[in-house]
């Protein structure tokens, strides 16, 4: 941070753009302080009414295995046979299956459902803020995170091996490490955001 009020360039910006999500991890053990830094970033996150809906499930050793192996399980009958996958693809992504590339720590964000739908979405919205302010964080800190949902994270499997109660669904399950890997950037559509971008009520 510069002299107050002032913004030093690029700080926040060059952690978006150089996140990536990383799917090869080193076994080193992580500290526990660094992880409590990134959860303390995630919740800094901004939420509906200030609700803070997100909890975090922060797992290691025999429980990483579990959630590896729940995921397994699934992947294993499910990419073979997924017809959008690329033929060469499947045998790398059934490898990283396997153990979601041996982070020694994964992270699970849950956020609170309710009878009300609508404050269900927004609860959910305000995790995914969460997660993404635990993966920018956590970049800084040198460490590497990927966002998994889906299967995995909705299976009840997984809810029960946490424990999860009635009222909260997981957001995310985010394995978090030393990289041991440094991915290309996958292109983003529209890069110049001619189409994404509607401007309205600007001259020009
Ligand atoms: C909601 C969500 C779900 C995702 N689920 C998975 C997943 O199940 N497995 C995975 O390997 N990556 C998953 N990703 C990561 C994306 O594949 C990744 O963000 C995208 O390819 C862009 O790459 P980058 O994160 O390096 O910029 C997910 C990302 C988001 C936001």
């Amino acid at each position: 941070m510069g002299k107050k009020g002032e913004y030093v360039m690029g700080q926040a910006f060059e952690a978006i753009l150089k996140r990536r999500s990383i799917r090869k991890y080193k076994s080193d053990e992580v500290p526990k302080d660094k992880i409590k830094k990134v959860l303390q970033a995630a919740n800094w996150a901004p939420s509906n009414g200030n609700s803070q809906p997100w909890e975090f499930i922060v797992i290691r050793g025999e429980y990483v295995g579990k959630v590896c192996q729940i995921f397994y399980d699934w992947a294993k009958d499910y990419i073979p046979n997924a017809p959008y996958i690329a033929p060469d693809k499947k045998p790398g992504m059934l490898k990283y299956a396997e153990n979601l590339g041996g982070a020694p720590i994964h992270i699970i964000v849950t956020y609170e459902v309710y009878d009300d739908e609508e404050k269900t979405e927004e609860s959910l919205m305000a995790a995914s803020a969460a997660i993404q302010n635990l993966c920018l964080a956590a970049w800084e800190e040198g460490l590497g995170t990927v966002w998994i949902a889906g299967y995995a994270a909705n299976s009840e499997k997984t809810r029960k091996l946490l424990n999860l109660k009635e009222d909260r669904k997981i957001a995310g399950i985010i394995p978090i490490g030393y990289p041991d890997e440094d991915p290309a950037p996958p292109p983003r559509k529209d890069p110049e955001l001619i189409e994404k971008v509607t401007w309205l009520g600007f001259d020009s």
